[in-house]
């Protein structure tokens, strides 16, 4: 028994996330674009075996049942009833913590392959619904590209694609908490001088309503948002999800590598940065 089903599980951006209010279930309704990052993924590999693992080569990833991955087999396990034992091993790229969906996407893409491997015996909608039951951005990541997701963010909707636009993304060593900064949006403050309203393109517009919670307590973040607007090769910057990762729309892709180096110089030079294409 050697079959193994080699995935990528790319990464998303929220160009806007427009939180609506607190419901009764302690969830938010949310109305938020979402895009994915073809360029930046993990990769998982699902082999079949004669006894369940699961390897890592992040050390930071939990082996235990707070991982995604080993929620999202334990949920398809108990929906589908297939025991098959799997040898997975993920390699990570995308960082945690921040607003990435990384661990969302790696359960998507176990979903996905689980069924693809169960001779998909349950289907893209049904997996969807699985999804749901394990976090708010999973299903996503099992349907188009570029969505509206509502609700929670679990209902999706194909939405246009913006055109290719070269993205360049900066994120600091923390991350942020995104039960926190929920938690906080209703009574959080804007800070002076920090600019928070939607900017508007021909396809569409950049906001993010978890700005306001996380630069309350991350002031950095902030920081960075008004140093990328300042700089005259971006186009426009915002958080992604719940942070801690920033990113600039670019007005041409040369700009990346000098922009970097500058964040670094400028801002902290610790920053993990990734530039690519965000678009079709
Ligand atoms: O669904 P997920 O497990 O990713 O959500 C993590 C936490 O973020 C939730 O427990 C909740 O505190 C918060 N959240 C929220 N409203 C959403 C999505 C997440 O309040 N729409």
């Amino acid at each position: 028994m050697s079959e193994t089903l080699i995935l990528d599980a790319p990464a998303k951006l929220n160009l806007s996330l427009r939180v609506l209010r607190k419901r009764e279930d302690g969830f938010h309704e949310l109305d938020t674009l979402m895009v994915r990052l073809p360029g930046l993924c993990d990769r998982l590999s699902f082999t079949l075996a004669d006894a369940d693992t699961f390897s890592c080569d992040d050390p930071g990833v939990p082996g235990d049942g707070s991982n995604l991955v080993l929620k999202a087999l334990a949920a398809y396990r108990a929906a589908a009833g297939w025991f098959q034992p799997l040898a997975i091993h993920l390699e990570k790229s995308v960082p945690h913590g921040a607003g990435l969906g990384g661990g969302s996407s790696d359960a998507a893409a176990t979903l996905a392959a689980v069924d693809r491997l169960n001779g998909d015996a349950l289907g893209t909608e049904r997996l969807m619904e699985i999804a749901a039951t394990i976090g708010s951005d999973i299903p996503y990541f099992l349907g188009p590209p570029a969505a509206r997701a509502t609700g929670r963010g679990e209902k999706i909707e194909a939405a246009d694609e913006p055109p290719k636009l070269p993205v360049l993304l900066l994120k600091p060593g923390f991350g942020v908490a995104t039960p926190d900064a929920y938690k906080r949006w209703s009574t959080s403050k804007e800070l002076p001088g920090i600019p928070y309203a939607p900017q508007l393109f021909p396809w569409g517009e950049l906001v993010n309503d978890l700005e306001r919670p996380v630069f309350e307590k991350h002031l950095f973040l902030a920081e960075v948002k008004l140093w990328l607007l300042g700089r005259p090769e971006v186009a426009g910057a915002l958080m992604s999800g719940s942070g801690s990762t920033m990113f600039a729309i670019l007005k041409n892709d040369e700009a990346a590598t000098a922009l970097i180096e500058a964040a670094r110089a400028e801002l902290d030079p610790t920053l993990w940065a990734w530039q690519g294409l965000i678009g079709g």
